[in-house]
């Protein structure tokens, strides 16, 4: 008898297909997210779950769901699920790293030439019928080439904005907890400095750090004010990391330049100050939103999925000492790392992670 799988909510069709291919399906097609109790109720019979950022997938729900095996988030990030209670009761849990690196910081880099060159109050000015004649001072935003850009989590999207950031002529420091190898630093031309240094010294702070409890409001009235005045702030990461009603009253005062955000700390409520902001860029989190890149990450989580109920080893499993229990023998040589999500290389030293939720993007 084919497993049972629920899709938590809609996910490309190519993806859907797959999954019917290999299993029972109950999807959910709402544009919202399933109510808990809903949730709870549709898990009982499953043995697979593909989740979505929007699902909370806690303690309480895997209680709830007595023959699941595996809860595959379609997102690098999953710090909407309990990896630790997940482990504690033998489920896998997977994400999708890797397959959304470019799409993301194509994205993010997005953000940062709107941010920079006022794209979306030039939009308005247009749409408004404003634009009657050439002037030499409208509009004036800053440049990017040239500049200096701060990263801020220094994993496969954080390098990524390097690369970008080596084609604009930039200078490029990077903070993480962990330092990259030298080879990687010269091949990226990115220079590891502290935290302060790095806003200190920054035109634009990209931030592309899991959130984690030692990374939530990373980014404060503290920060924003060591922060040039000239400068701006990127996130496409997670809305926590920021103090959201402190960025507002940066950005108010002019204490820094403006910011471009994908992530909010309550999404999908946006601190209303942000709105009448003009010095802000705003996206719907949507940074890994391309068609390929969706149906890539929504491909790669039925894939997690199905290779579990076949007692297979996930592609990206994120609790990589789950499979010891309920798979035979994991190959830890040839895993992935425990994925920062986001994170190109593993953590030398460090055991593959098991406990809390630690990383994502
Ligand atoms: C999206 O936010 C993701 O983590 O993939």
């Amino acid at each position: 008898m084919p497993a049972k799988i629920l899709i938590s909510r809609t996910i490309p069709p190519e993806a859907i297909a797959l999954a019917r291919a290999g299993a029972t399906v109950d999807l959910h097609p709402g544009p919202q997210p399933l109510p808990k109790p809903e949730l709870v109720a549709r898990l009982r019979d499953k043995e697979g779950l593909i989740c979505l950022i929007t699902d909370t997938i806690d303690a309480e729900v895997l209680q709830g769901a007595p023959r699941l095996k595996v809860v595959s988030n379609v997102a690098v990030g999953y710090n909407n699920i309990d990896v630790a209670a997940a482990t504690a009761r033998g489920i896998v849990v997977t994400n999708t790293p890797d397959v959304l690196t470019e799409t993301t910081a194509d994205f993010a880099w997005a953000l940062l030439m709107a941010a920079a060159r006022r794209l979306v109050e030039a939009d308005q000015y247009v749409r408004a019928g404003k634009f009657t004649q050439w002037e030499m001072m409208l509009l004036i935003g800053a440049d990017a080439h040239g500049k200096t850009l701060g990263i801020l989590g220094f994993g496969r999207i954080g390098r990524a904005m390097a690369r970008r950031a080596r084609g604009f002529g930039m200078r490029i420091l990077y903070n993480d907890a962990l330092r990259a190898d030298p080879a990687t630093e010269r091949e990226l031309g990115a220079m590891f400095v502290d935290k302060a240094t790095l806003l200190k010294e920054s035109d634009f702070v990209t931030l592309h750090t899991p959130l984690l409890p030692d990374t939530r409001h990373l980014i404060g009235a503290a920060e924003l004010k060591m922060m040039k005045r000239t400068a701006f702030l990127i996130n496409a990461a997670r809305g926590p990391i920021v103090n959201e009603a402190q960025l507002v009253e940066a950005l108010r005062e002019g204490r820094i330049a403006g910011a471009g955000l994908d992530v909010y700390e309550d999404e999908p409520k946006v601190h209303p100050g942000l709105l009448s902001l003009p010095n802000v860029v705003l996206a719907p989190h949507i940074a890994s939103a391309s068609h390929d890149t969706r149906i890539k990450m929504g491909t790669l989580a039925v894939e997690n999925c199905l290779a579990v109920l076949a007692g297979k080893r996930p592609p990206t499993p994120v609790n990589l000492e789950v499979p010891q229990k309920k798979q035979g023998p994991a190959r830890p040589s040839a895993a992935r790392p425990a994925a920062r999500g986001g994170r190109a290389a593993p953590r030398r030293g460090r055991p593959p992670r098991s406990g809390p939720p630690r990383k994502h993007r």
